[in-house]
């Protein structure tokens, strides 16, 4: 119980301390499973790039001491891979991608703001930074079935009040993609005071021709902020490092917001290793495209519809509500992301793991669904 004397926030949501998404030794024994699959968070079965280990072991025995101030260092890495006439300017970091997006909603939404976002989405996310601001989040849906983004009903909801629109492509739960032809078709004519955000933390599995070229909005001056994260295909999601990509005059403003020695020592010098092995991303890359393939003819084998995946992870939707399915998934041992609770009732997620944690997922699906 909150203390009524306190003015706390009331748009605060709770949050989940008790560590029951966790795959803790609580559920291996809950369930008597030897072993755990955790496919729930769409993280990087590979692991980081064995360079970026050594960088934090060399930086690890110097933590009494504070960072840099700045972290100019790890921008100009992020731009050095990112290429296109980019510079550390037009990026700021986050400790997190999560922290990037918030940055972002913290800086322009005030009580009484609209942000746009278009369910089913990262939904929970956006909504849990931008309502204890007071702001109002109104939903434009993807079309029903396809998950096609509706970029003339969003500008029809554009009104003075609102500020942000959020554009998760790939789009998390679904694994589709937002095509370059529909961002054209929302940029075209959106009024100066609305910012985008293209949140593409899944950019590198993309390998959809029709993938929009989002820093080329950046590169062109529009209103437009891209978040990338260390999380997804550079593996670090423990590390919580993000960063956001805009024109100087946003990125720098958004920086506004940065605490004083903001990134960790030990981020700094991993971020930099990771931006300076890009051969290991490619593999990582390379190999979950293969396992989202891979796990598509699986699916399509079982008769089970899924959405094609432009990510490390696939939504599909079988016959059995999602709760269920889950409840005999937790039972073999196997945690995924059931749908329920945002309106796709027979729908759930898996994240792409290793060949061996894919198979043994198949069969589990096969076993509770065909009794085979
Ligand atoms: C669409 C999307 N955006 C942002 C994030 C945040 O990533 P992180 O905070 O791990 O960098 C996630 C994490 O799963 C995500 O799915």
């Amino acid at each position: 119980m909150r203390p009524d004397t306190l003015h706390f926030n009331p748009h605060i949501q709770p949050f989940t301390r008790t560590g029951e998404r966790d795959a803790s030794p609580d559920i291996r024994q809950q369930y008597g499973v030897e072993r755990i699959y955790n496919m729930a968070n769409n993280e990087n079965p590979l692991g980081p790039s064995p360079r970026v280990i050594e960088a934090i072991a060399r930086a690890a025995p110097e933590l009494n001491a504070y960072p840099d101030w700045s972290d100019i260092g790890l921008r100009r890495a992020i731009v050095d891979c990112l290429g296109r006439g980019l510079t550390a300017e037009h990026v700021y970091t986050g400790c997190s991608g999560f922290e990037a997006l918030e940055l972002i909603v913290r800086a322009l939404l005030r009580s009484g703001d609209e942000l746009i976002l278009s369910s089913p989405t990262f939904s929970g996310a956006y909504q849990k930074v931008a309502l204890p601001l007071g702001a109002r989040v109104v939903d434009v849906p993807l079309e029903a079935e396809t998950f096609r983004y509706r970029p003339e009903a969003v500008r029809a909801a554009v009104t003075d009040k609102t500020r942000l629109i959020m554009v998760c492509n790939p789009n998390n739960p679904t694994g589709t993609v937002i095509t370059a032809e529909a961002m054209h078709e929302l940029m075209r004519g959106l009024p100066e005071h609305v910012l985008v955000v293209a949140d593409e933390v899944y950019h590198h599995f993309v390998s959809d021709a029709a993938y929009p070229d989002s820093l080329q909005y950046v590169l062109d001056g529009a209103n437009l902020v891209i978040v990338h994260s260390f999380s997804k295909a550079y593996a670090l999601a423990g590390l919580r490092l993000g960063y956001g990509i805009a024109k100087p005059a946003i990125a720098d403003y958004i920086a506004g917001l940065q605490r004083g020695f903001h990134q960790n020592k030990l981020a700094l010098a991993a971020g930099i290793a990771a931006c300076q092995d890009q051969a290991h991303l490619l593999r990582a890359v390379e190999f979950l495209r293969g396992e989202a393939r891979w796990l598509c003819e699986q699916l399509d084998k079982l008769d089970i519809r899924y959405w094609k995946p432009a990510a490390n992870f696939v939504m599909f939707e079988t016959k059995m509500p999602a709760d269920d399915l889950n409840q005999k998934l937790l039972e073999r041992g196997f945690l995924l992301r059931p749908q329920t609770r945002i309106g796709l009732p027979y729908c759930m997620r898996v994240s792409l793991g290793t060949r061996a944690m894919n198979a043994a997922f198949v069969d589990a699906l096969a076993e509770i669904l065909h009794g085979k």
